[in-house]
């Protein structure tokens, strides 16, 4: 019998599922979690119960390697460390999510940039985006750029009120002074045109 964290009750769940609801779910098997954590992983892991997913996390990070390993027992997933930005993902996946993991581009040194360009050459056919529409490191105009000029479509396309939001201190990385409230998500389901990465 699997174990999961339940998320049942938070706003992540709805959003993600109403996100991937433009998706064919019976042919979704295999899924990368672009930043994982017990969150997003559980649920994956619930709405597609028959995909296996690769659970990425910044080498070292022990919060989310803990989390993930104390709150899931599943034999479907694989918690793989390795920095997005210097690895290339040989691997075909059907659905690449991307849970609130380009706000911390800058805590591992990269830049935003890097970050998202590494992530969009993962090789998809189908993202999952979601961040925090009031993090200052999270460009959104610049993903949406990005997307229409590189050959990416968004298919569906929802911003959310966080029920719960959280205030995020005064963190001064680089240029960005870091001080919001996490009142909003922003959503992104995006497929891939033509030739894959
Ligand atoms: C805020 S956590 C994401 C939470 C998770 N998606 C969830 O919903 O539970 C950010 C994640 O992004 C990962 N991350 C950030 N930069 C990364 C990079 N360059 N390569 C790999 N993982 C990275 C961190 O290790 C962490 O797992």
């Amino acid at each position: 019998m699997e174990k999961l964290f339940d998320t049942s009750k938070i706003v992540h769940d709805k959003i993600v599922r109403t996100m991937i609801k433009p998706l064919k779910k019976e042919e979704i098997l295999k899924i990368i979690d672009a930043g994982s954590g017990k969150v997003s992983a559980s649920i994956l892991l619930k709405y597609f119960p028959k995909a296996h997913v690769d659970a990425v996390i910044f080498p070292g990070d022990n919060r989310k390697k803990n989390l993930i390993e104390n709150s899931i027992d599943s034999d479907r997933i694989e918690t793989m460390e390795a920095d997005i930005c210097t690895t290339t993902f040989r691997k075909q996946y059907d659905l690449c999510l991307i849970h609130l993991s380009l706000g911390e581009a800058l805590h591992f040194n990269n830049s935003f940039e890097n970050l998202f360009h590494h992530i969009m050459d993962i090789k998809a056919d189908y993202f999952v985006l979601i961040d925090v529409w009031e993090d200052p490191c999270v460009h959104f105009r610049y993903i949406e750029q990005y997307l229409k000029e590189k050959g990416f479509k968004i298919i569906k396309k929802k911003k959310f009120r966080n029920p719960n939001p959280e205030h995020y201190p005064k963190f001064k990385y680089d240029k960005y002074k870091l001080e919001y409230d996490s009142k909003h998500f922003m959503a992104y389901t995006i497929k891939r045109l033509g030739e894959k990465a």
